[in-house]
């Protein structure tokens, strides 16, 4: 079992490919509001953290080779050329092939499915190349939108897990999103 993002994938509008020192301006635009960081582990950042992590650092990660590894994608608009999100894919568990996707886009850029098309590919990637049979989305129960977002790919509601994060100073709650390979499968068959 493994994957190598290097190659980009596709969608409708988006192509999604690993991210580069060039995007930093871009990734900059959302990644330094503190309002989309509100429910991420981590605080908005700079312009220099966000080279950190894209040069070497976490975010420059495109394989998954074994279990506990997290590939990170972004998603460039292809109309203009700007990386409007970028996503997370995380290989949790070989035994019980079990992944776990992570997305945070530019608010400039919401509400045109954006984030919903490109993490549905994602989802592919998962169960079609990674061979995975279950993924999960973790969610602070407060995160509206991306309580939608993972509904709208069919996403099921598992758990709401109380005081089950520290986070920010503080024990939150999480609420797991999840579908099953099968699951996704039979959407994708029917159209
Ligand atoms: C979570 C997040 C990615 C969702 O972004 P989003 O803009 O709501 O999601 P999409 O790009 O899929 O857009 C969906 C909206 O576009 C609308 N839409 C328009 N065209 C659409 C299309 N072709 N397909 C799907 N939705 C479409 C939907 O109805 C929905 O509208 P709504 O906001 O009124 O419900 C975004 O809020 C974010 O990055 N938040 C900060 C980071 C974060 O919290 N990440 C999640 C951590 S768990």
């Amino acid at each position: 079992m493994g994957l190598d993002l290097q190659v980009p994938n596709q969608t409708a509008r988006l192509t999604l490919r690993p991210l580069r020192e060039a995007d930093v301006h871009d990734l900059y635009a959302y990644h330094s509001s503190a309002e989309v960081h509100r429910f991420l582990p981590m605080p908005a950042m700079d312009a220099e953290a966000l080279a950190a992590r894209i040069i070497g650092g976490r975010w420059s990660t495109t394989s998954i080779d074994k279990e506990g590894d997290a590939a990170f994608l972004g998603a460039e608009l292809r109309a203009t050329g700007v990386v409007v999100g970028d996503l997370m894919l995380r290989y949790v568990n070989d035994e019980d092939k079990c992944g776990e996707i992570g997305y945070v886009f530019n608010p400039e850029f919401a509400g045109q499915g954006l984030a919903t098309e490109a993490a549905h590919a994602v989802l592919h990637l998962a169960f079609d190349e990674l061979g995975l049979h279950r993924m999960v989305a973790r969610i602070d129960p407060l995160n509206d939108r991306s309580r939608r977002l993972a509904e709208r790919l069919s996403m099921r509601l598992e758990a709401h897990l109380i005081k089950n994060c520290w986070m920010r100073g503080e024990w939150l709650d999480e609420v797991d999103y999840a579908i099953l390979e099968e699951e996704f499968a039979a959407l994708h068959d029917a159209g």
